[in-house]
C-alpha cells in the first residue's frame, strides 16, 4: 500500500504548487526526441490545473556543468508540454529570487509556469539549504511526481519537502505501487527476465528477485558472467571477471530459495557488432575464442517464451542482446512479444532499453505498466529507500 499523501488528499484550489517532475528527456535538434516522461506527468498536471491550483513545474535535464551549458535548457520540454496539454506554459529562465517569484505571484488559478533546469544551479545537486529554501518559498505546497529522480537526495527532491507540506503526484504513487506490489504480493507464477550488459548493476535486484520469483531468466551481456561462473568458455563476449563469484553465489541462492534461475542454452555469436555481421548459433558451452555472444539463441528464446507464457506476473528489465541491430534483435523481440501476448499476467517493464525495445517492436501499450525510472526502479526493487519518497508527508490512517 502507498502510505504517503497524494495530491488527492489535499485541497489544492488557489494554492501555488511547486511540482517536481522528471523531464530529463532525450533531445535531438533542439526538440524532445522521446516525450514518454512528459506524457507520464500529464495526469498530475491536469489534475492540479483542473482543481484550480497554480502550477510551478521544475525539473533537471542531463548533467550540465552550469548555466553556460545551454544545450541542457528545458525550453524544448516546455514547448512539448504546451503542445501536449493544449495550453500556454510560461517558461521562466531568469533567477528564482526575481523572475520566478514575479511569475509565480502573477499566476491565476489553473495557470502553469515552468522553471529552467534546476541543475544550472550547483545548489540543486548539493541539496543546498538556501537553494531549497528559495525554491520552497515560491509555493505553498510541494508535489513530487519525479519517480525517475526519487533516488537522488537533491534540493528539489529532499530539501524542499522540509519547508512545505509535501505530497506525491499520481505517477510517483503508481510507480511505487506497481513495483512494490510485484515484489510483495505477486500473483504466481512470477517470472522475471533480466538482461542488459552488466551483472554489477543488477546484483541487488537479482538478490531480491530470487527470493520472490518462481523463475528468473537471464539474458543480455550479463549472461556471460554467469556462463563463466559455470566454468564454460565465453570467447570474446562481455564478462565482468570480478563478479563471477557473485554470479556463482546467485546460482546457489536461487537454488536454495526454490527459484529456477535459467541461463541461455544457446547464443547468436559474431566476430563483430555490426549490422552486416556474419552470425552463427552455438550452444552455451561452445562459444568460439574469437566470437562474442550478442543475442540469446533461438532455443533459448523458445524456452524463455514458454516460461513467460505460464506467468501471472512478469517483470522484464534489460534487452537479451544488441537489439538495436537486426542480426541480434530476435531474442529481445521474442521476449517482448511473449510478454505482450500474455494478457492474463500483470506485466511490468523497467529500464529505458526495454521500453525502447517495446517501442521498436510496436508493442507499446500492450503491457500493464512501463516504469519511467531506470536507477530509481532498480533501487526500489533492491529494497533501498528513495530519498524523494521518504521526504513526503505520511498518510494519516
Ligand atoms: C534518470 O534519467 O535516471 C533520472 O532523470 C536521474 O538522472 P541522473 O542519473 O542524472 O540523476
Amino acid at each position: 500500500m502507498f502510505n504517503k499523501k497524494t495530491i488527492k488528499d489535499v485541497d489544492v484550489a488557489g494554492l501555488k504548487v511547486l511540482v517536481r517532475v522528471d523531464f530529463n528527456v532525450p533531445l535531438a535538434d533542439g526538440a524532445v526526441a522521446d516525450d514518454t516522461r512528459i506524457r507520464a506527468a500529464l495526469p498530475t498536471i491536469r489534475y492540479l490545473i483542473d482543481h484550480n491550483a497554480r502550477v510551478i513545474l521544475c525539473s533537471h535535464l542531463g548533467r550540465p556543468k552550469g548555466p553556460e551549458d545551454t544545450q541542457y535548457s528545458l525550453r524544448p520540454a516546455c514547448r512539448a508540454l504546451s503542445r501536449l496539454i493544449g495550453r500556454n506554459v510560461v517558461f521562466v529562465d531568469g533567477p528564482l529570487a526575481t523572475d520566478a517569484r514575479e511569475a509565480a505571484e502573477r499566476m491565476v488559478d489553473g495557470e502553469l509556469i515552468m522553471l529552467e533546469n534546476l541543475r544550472f544551479n550547483p545548489g540543486e545537486k548539493a541539496n543546498d539549504l538556501d537553494f531549497a529554501r528559495e525554491l520552497a518559498s515560491l509555493a505553498e505546497l510541494y508535489v513530487n511526481d519525479a519517480f525517475g529522480t526519487a533516488h537522488r537526495a537533491h534540493a528539489s527532491t529532499a530539501g524542499v519537502p522540509e519547508h512545505l507540506p509535501a505530497v506525491s503526484g499520481l505517477l510517483l504513487a503508481r510507480e511505487v505501487e506497481m513495483l512494490t506490489e510485484i515484489l510483495t504480493a505477486p500473483e504466481k507464477p512470477f517470472v522475471a527476465i533480466l538482461g542488459g550488459a552488466k551483472v554489477s548493476e543488477k546484483i541487488g535486484v537479482i538478490t531480491r528477485l530470487v527470493e520472490t520469483c518462481d523463475a528468473l531468466l537471464i539474458g543480455g551481456g550479463m549472461a556471460f558472467t554467469f556462463v563463466a561462473a559455470k566454468g564454460y568458455p565465453t570467447g570474446d563476449s562481455i564478462v565482468e571477471p570480478e563478479w563471477i563469484d557473485a554470479a556463482r553465489h546467485m546460482l546457489d541462492a536461487a537454488r536454495e530459495a526454490g527459484c529456477d534461475l535459467i541461463l541461455p542454452i544457446d547464443f547468436v555469436v559474431a566476430a563483430e557488432v555490426a549490422e552486416d555481421a556474419t552470425t552463427f548459433i552455438v550452444g552455451r558451452e561452445e562459444i568460439p575464442d574469437d566470437m562474442k555472444g550478442l543475442d540469446i539463441g533461438p532455443a533459448t528464446a523458445e524456452l524463455f517464451k514458454t516460461e513467460i507464457e505460464r506467468a501471472r506476473t512478469v517483470y522484464w528489465n534489460g534487452p537479451m542482446g544488441v537489439f538495436e541491430l537486426a542480426p541480434f534483435e530476435a531474442g529481445t523481440r521474442t521476449v517482448a512479444e511473449s510478454v505482450a501476448q500474455n494478457t492474463r499476467a500483470i506485466s511490468v517493464i523497467g529500464g529505458g532499453d526495454s521500453a525502447a525495445a517495446l517501442k521498436k517492436f510496436g508493442l507499446e501499450g500492450r503491457v500493464t505498466f512501463v516504469s519511467t525510472g531506470g536507477g530509481a526502479s532498480m533501487r526500489l526493487l533492491e529494497g533501498a529507500s528513495l530519498p524523494g519518497l521518504d521526504a513526503l508527508d505520511d498518510k494519516v490512517v
